[in-house]
């Protein structure tokens, strides 16, 4: 069928056609935008799953939300290299000049580019485009002793105090939050105590694999009074036939039970994959309705499209051992996989596969769930390193 009108929307980020099965995060975010900008708290938000389940639709929408509900925003995503730092004073910056133009005088705002000038003259990573333009005089003594877990939350608290003195509400939206440091998330969480302490109106939604478990003490008990962290999943089956059928439909064309059925089932329900296998099948069916048919002579492209494409992203950049590692895992059939079970798979001992199964991690090939616990970062991964290094002995 034409391609111009296939309705289906895959890659990294891009809006479905139907945000379907998300209410229920959507209203919470609703809630906690309403409160915070009525001056009331409320638990921040921080969406863990998998990667290709819609975190970052989810984030864009929060942030028209937040803008229909006149928060300032500020979005950023981490990076496996870059500093917490570097990704938030730029924002910041750019929340207090905004706060300066609205109209009345205030002391709070200056005040709070005072501190911002003395954040940045105290850390120590080199930010580029931070050195021009605040010709203000740093707030010496406060949000400069070097220590993030210190300086954040004194920075976020005069970032906060100006949006309050101001009317407004600032809402954060942090993607990809599993790169930032121990250190760095730990003085996130808190910056946001003090926030919650002070009742200042400063939101965080953020996005990202489950990070919780690399917290400790603390930080970790204030991260689960603070935050709430929704877990975003597959879709249940009736919504994945809802997310294929219904934007057929209204594109004028139509869709079969058995196809409707062969996609959920290839899919599991995944989000990414099913507007994979819906714009395959779209492509491929000659005419109205999408038969079963088409989806199966669809779905040898669409697999060959994700493994060279979704999957192999970051295959290509491991090494040899890694690889061996990852195809051991596969090997134990669908995760999640002990680390207890994957040493023994691979004949050595937890602290000899400790080096290897970190550098996976950085690289954000596995993660770590719960203690003791791994899994792939990506939905049928398993299937995937199967396929691509069918002889597990390697
Ligand atoms: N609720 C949904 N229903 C159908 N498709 C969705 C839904 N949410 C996301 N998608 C699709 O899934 C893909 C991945 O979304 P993305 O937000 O990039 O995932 P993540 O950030 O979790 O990796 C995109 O092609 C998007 O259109
Ligand atoms: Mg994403």
């Amino acid at each position: 069928m034409n391609p111009i009108q296939n309705p289906f929307s895959p890659g990294a980020g891009s809006p479905p056609p139907d945000l379907v099965g998300r209410d229920e995060i959507l209203e919470q975010a609703r809630i906690l935008l309403g409160r915070v900008a009525a001056g009331k708290s409320e638990k921040s938000i921080v969406m863990v799953g998998l990667r290709g389940v819609g975190k970052t639709v989810l984030l864009n929408e929060i942030l028209r939300m937040a803008k229909d509900a006149d928060y300032l925003t500020i979005t950023m995503e981490a990076h496996e290299n870059q500093a917490l730092a570097s990704l938030l004073v730029p924002g910041l910056r750019g929340v207090l000049f905004e706060l300066d133009r609205l109209a009345g005088l205030s002391t709070r705002v200056k005040k709070g580019l005072g501190v911002l000038q003395s954040f940045v003259s105290a850390i120590k990573v080199k930010i580029a485009d931070i050195e021009v333009g605040l010709d203000i005089e740093p707030l010496k003594g406060t949000a400069d002793s070097g220590r993030l877990e210190v300086d954040l939350p004194s920075l976020f608290e005069a970032v906060g105090e100006a949006a309050q003195d101001k009317n407004k509400a600032v809402a954060i939206f942090l993607d990809e939050i599993q790169y930032l440091s121990k250190e760095e998330l730990s003085a996130l969480i808190m910056a946001m105590h003090r926030m919650q302490q002070r009742q200042l109106p400063i939101v965080l939604l953020g996005a990202g694999l489950k990070v919780l478990t690399t917290l400790a003490g603390e930080s970790k008990s204030y991260a689960e009074r603070l935050f709430m962290f929704p877990e975003i999943g597959a879709l249940a089956d009736a919504d994945a036939r809802k997310a294929l059928h219904d934007p057929i439909e209204r594109a004028g064309a139509g869709i079969e039970a058995p196809a409707l059925e062969e996609i959920v089932r290839r899919t599991q329900g995944y989000p990414y994959f099913l507007q994979e296998w819906g714009y395959q099948a779209w492509n491929q069916a000659p005419r109205s309705p999408i038969t079963l048919n088409d989806v199966q002579t669809a779905t040898a492209s669409v697999v060959q499209r994700l493994d060279a494409n979704f999957f192999r992203i970051r295959f290509d950049r491991l090494t040899a051992n890694e690889k061996h590692f990852l195809r051991t895992m596969a090997g134990l059939g669908t995760g999640p996989y002990r680390s207890g079970d994957m040493a023994e798979a691979l004949g050595t001992t937890l602290q000899a596969i400790a080096p290897v199964r970190a550098k996976l991690i950085a690289k954000g090939m596995i993660y770590s769930p719960a203690h003791g616990i791994l899994d792939f970062t990506v939905p049928l991964f398993d299937e995937f390193m199967r396929r691509t290094m069918p002889d597990a002995g390697e």
